[in-house]
C-alpha cells in the first residue's frame, strides 16, 4: 500500500464525515485541523453555492482551518466565544482499540482538546495505517508547554524517562514550533507505560504543562477510511459534558 492509497483512504473517511454532518444540520461545527480535516474542508462548499451549511457557524482549532472556511464564505467564531458545539470533526495521529487517540502530529492538540470537550457529538476521521494496538506505538505524545516554563519541563519529563524531543520546524520556521495557542511543543516516547490515564494526570500535574495530546474517553464517532471503503467506529463516551445526540 503507497501514499496514494492513504491518500484515498483519507478522503473516504472525509467523504463519510461530510455526509454525516451535513445531513445533522448542526448549529455550530468545530473543526479540528491536519491533512484528513483538509479533505474534510475542501468537500465544503463555497457558501453562496450551496445551502447545506448556510445557518452553520463553524469553530476551528487551528487559525488555518479557521481561515480556509471563512474564506469559503462562512460565518466563523472565535474559541472564545463558543462554550457549546453541536458536532466536531477532526483527525488522529493514532487511534486505540477503545478509541482513545494520540494527537498534536499537527502541533494544535490544546484548541482541538478544548473543543472536542464542548461538543455534542465528535467524529474523527482517520485512514486505517492510524489504528494502533496500543497507543504511542509508532507515534510520540505531543505536549504543549509555556514558554517560559519550557527548562523546568523538560528537566521534569527527562527525570520521568520519558525521552523528551522539543519539536523544531522544517521548512518555513527555524527553530522550535510554536502552537497556534503560543506553547511550545514537547514530544515524549514513554516506554513501557500501559496506564496512559495515569500518564496525563501525572504529565498535567507539572506546571507550565498546557495540554498533553492524550485523547481519552473523547471519541464517540471514528470514521477509518482504507482504499475501498470505510468503516464506522462507535464509542459512548463516559465523560461526555453535554448528553451526547442520538442521531443514529
Ligand atoms: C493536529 O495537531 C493533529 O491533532 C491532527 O489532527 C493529527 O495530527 C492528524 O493529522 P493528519 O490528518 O494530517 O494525519
Amino acid at each position: 500500500m503507497g501514499a496514494s492509497d492513504t491518500e484515498l483512504a483519507k478522503l473516504r473517511a472525509a467523504k463519510k464525515a461530510f455526509d454525516i454532518v451535513a445531513n445533522l444540520k448542526p448549529a455550530i461545527i468545530g473543526v479540528g485541523t491536519g491533512s484528513t480535516v483538509d479533505r474534510f474542508v475542501e468537500l465544503i462548499p463555497a457558501s453562496s453555492d450551496a445551502d447545506v451549511f448556510s445557518n452553520a457557524i463553524f469553530v476551528c482549532a487551528s487559525l488555518y482551518t479557521m481561515y480556509r472556511i471563512k474564506e469559503l464564505g462562512y460565518t466563523v467564531a472565535i474559541p472564545s466565544t463558543i462554550d457549546r458545539i453541536d458536532v466536531y470533526v477532526d483527525g488522529a495521529d493514532e487511534v486505540d482499540g477503545e478509541l482513545n487517540m494520540v494527537k498534536g502530529g499537527g502541533g494544535a492538540s490544546t484548541l482541538e482538546k478544548v473543543l472536542t470537550y464542548a461538543s455534542l457529538k465528535r467524529i474523527y476521521i482517520v485512514d486505517y495505517t492510524k489504528l494502533v494496538p496500543r497507543l504511542c506505538y509508532r507515534h510520540p505524545i505531543p505536549i504543549e508547554v509555556l514558554p517560559e516554563a519550557l527548562s523546568i519541563v523538560y528537566r521534569k519529563l527527562t527525570e520521568l524517562n520519558l525521552n523528551p524531543v522539543i519539536r523544531r520546524g522544517c521548512g518555513g520556521k527555524h527553530g522550535f514550533v510554536v502552537s497556534d495557542t503560543r506553547g511550545v511543543i514537547v514530544d515524549i516516547k514513554p516506554t513501557n507505560v500501559t496506564d496512559f490515564r495515569k500518564l496525563e494526570r501525572t504529565l498535567k500535574m507539572i506546571p507550565g504543562v498546557v495540554e498533553v495530546g492524550l485523547f481519552i474517553d473523547l471519541a464517540d464517532t471514528v470514521i477509518v477510511g482504507y482504499p475501498d471503503r470505510v468503516e464506522i467506529l462507535h464509542k459512548s463516551p463516559s465523560n461526555t459534558v453535554y448528553e451526547p445526540f442520538k442521531y443514529y
